[in-house]
């Protein structure tokens, strides 16, 4: 796949399709985002229905030992992560779509996070002890759907494990500009889930041009 001019990699986790409104806002960013870019192009990986694999015995094998001596499997697992971090690279931004599940990510946004977070790769160890991230020169905003309020100043900002988790993760591979937007309070009535949509999705098309 030629990756050589990609600006805007979309990564979409939620499984539900057009009825997730981490998606919604996600169209929504895109649009404006290709409005302020026609040249630019957007990749787009559908995670929510094709969830990235999980680490496995053969993929430690591939991130932790020279390739000369990889198994077949080994390789194998290498190709999958090689190409995601390929495209994360590649890319100049990083949109994630994705629910809040049980406090924090779903489970294929934290597959696709162990498939990126590579020795040599995005991250190393430096002599006087500790790592530095290799990834420069790129932002993700992340795009949360949640039933209560997750939002840090919300009613249940204190159970957001998903933004300090996020900020962490990308900070360590050297990514420090995130962004996030919430759209929350789904569980509480129709009338606070679409109030909340409408400010998401303002905040999204803002974001997607700043
Ligand atoms: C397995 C599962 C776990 C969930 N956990 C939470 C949670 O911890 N907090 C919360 O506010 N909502 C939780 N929800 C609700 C979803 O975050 C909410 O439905 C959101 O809109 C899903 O995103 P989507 O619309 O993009 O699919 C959970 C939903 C599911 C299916």
């Amino acid at each position: 796949m030629n990756t050589s001019s990609i600006q805007l990699l979309q990564l979409d986790f939620s499984p539900r399709g057009d009825r997730s409104h981490s998606r919604q806002m996600g169209h929504e960013f895109v649009a404006a985002w290709q409005t302020a870019h026609p040249a630019g192009r957007v990749v787009t990986r559908d995670f929510g229905a094709n969830p990235p694999p999980f680490v496995t015995e053969a993929w430690i094998e591939g991130a932790f030992t020279p390739p000369a001596g990889h198994s077949p499997s080994a390789r194998a697992a290498m190709s999958v992560s090689n190409a995601y971090i390929e495209e994360l690279l590649a890319a100049n931004e990083i949109l994630i779509t994705t629910p809040i599940y049980n406090l924090s990510v779903p489970a294929a946004l934290k597959a696709w996070i162990d498939q990126i977070v590579r020795p040599g790769l995005t991250f190393e160890a430096v002599p006087e002890g500790g790592y530095r991230g290799l990834v420069a020169g790129k932002r993700v905003r992340v795009l949360t759907a949640s039933g209560a309020d997750f939002r840090p100043t919300g009613s249940f900002g204190a159970y957001n494990f998903i933004e300090p988790y996020l900020r962490a993760i990308f900070g360590f591979i050297g990514i420090t500009e995130v962004e996030f937007v919430y759209t929350h309070s789904h569980n509480l009535s129709d009338a606070a889930r679409v109030a909340a949509l409408e400010e998401a999705i303002e905040a999204a098309r803002k974001l997607a041009v700043t």
